[in-house]
């Protein structure tokens, strides 16, 4: 074996060529499947121990030459090539990868235009804001646990800046600027003091949602969410409310839709139950109105806010929120041609 192994090296040594199509015929004669280096191997492992031993590096050898060898053939021809292809301008264009939208914005996107259809506009608000937008304006009680240092990221105190916790911050602003009727919705980046794993991060997006008119009633919202949840996961999906509490809506719910246990892919998801919370939703309560200068008697009104990475995961099947801020290129990649 070792004068076989010997021959070969020289071979690999002396041979050279330009050809791509025939260095790839001496590829598959040393490496291949059926080539000398595989059938090498398969002869070493009936050798005796002693033999083993002596035979393991010059195999190695042999086969790590050949693939160098492939590679340095390989490398002179396409630089060359390169220089050929410039000058030859019949040849078909280079398709460089283009880029896609992230799958963030791929939903932020959908859910935008669901609500368009039915008359809502976008939107958009800082997101450093003060205590009163962020919090006294809707109902937070001074002790209230959001405004915790665990859950809000404060930027500065007395007086308070923090960035946003929600994009009810918006909603505000935007009744405070605008007189019914008011149908918007507030898409953005949203920040909590919170530790990160599979299923939350200290940074998330939210597409909260406001309609303000007269005579607004619970069974508008019921309906609008209805539509919401048929636009986006498709017209048999089943939805359920239930009661809930946030300091700025009453009554208040969260938003279930049936995903069904056959689609459980993992546990966590709805954790056996089939139901997955959507979102939380409710009659915006009067004193918020007041606050935002909007008469609670005349008028009323309902808000909605989906969450959007938990909607993406759902959606594009994955299990890792961490996934969707890493920017991994081969992943970003795989939503080229989604939505
Ligand atoms: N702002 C709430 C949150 O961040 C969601 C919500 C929006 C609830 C609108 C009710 C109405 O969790």
């Amino acid at each position: 074996m070792k004068s076989k192994i010997e021959e070969y090296l020289k071979e690999i040594e002396n041979y050279t060529s330009d050809k791509l199509s025939d260095i790839e015929q001496f590829r598959i004669k040393f490496l291949g499947k059926k080539g000398i280096v595989t059938a090498l191997f398969e002869d070493f492992r009936s050798l005796e121990k002693e033999q083993k031993k002596a035979m393991g590096k010059p195999l190695n050898e042999l086969k790590n030459r050949a693939s160098q060898k492939i590679e340095e053939l390989k490398a002179t021809i396409s630089g060359e090539r390169r220089v050929n292809f410039e000058k030859d301008l019949t040849l078909p264009a280079n398709f460089d990868f283009q880029g896609s939208r992230h799958p963030v914005s791929l939903v932020i996107n959908r859910i935008i235009s669901i609500f368009e259809k039915i008359g809502f506009d976008v939107s958009e608000g800082p997101e450093i804001e003060d205590d009163w937008h962020n919090f006294t304006s809707l109902n937070f009680p001074e002790e209230h646990p959001a405004r915790d240092m665990q859950d809000t990221f404060f930027v500065q105190k007395d007086p308070d800046w923090a960035l946003r916790t929600h994009t009810s911050s918006v909603q505000i602003r935007v009744m405070e600027n605008q007189e019914p009727p008011i149908r918007t919705i507030s898409p953005g980046r949203v920040f909590r003091n919170e530790a990160i794993s599979a299923r939350s991060h200290c940074i998330f997006h939210q597409v909260e949602g406001l309609y303000i008119d007269k005579g607004v009633s619970f069974a508008d919202l019921k309906e609008t969410l209805l539509y919401f949840a048929r636009e986006l996961f498709g017209k048999d999906i089943k939805i359920r409310l239930r009661p809930s509490y946030f300091p700025f809506t009453e009554p208040s719910a969260e938003m279930d839709v049936y995903w069904g246990l056959n689609n459980e892919r993992d546990y966590r998801m709805t954790k056996g139950t089939g139901w997955l919370e959507v979102l939380g939703c409710g009659m915006v309560d009067p004193q918020v109105l007041e606050n935002c200068g909007i008469d609670p008697n005349v008028y009323s009104g309902f808000a909605f806010g989906p969450g959007v990475e938990r909607t993406a995961l759902h959606r594009f099947q994955m299990s890792d929120i961490r996934l969707l801020f890493e920017n991994d290129k081969r992943m970003l990649k795989q939503f080229s041609s989604a939505l």
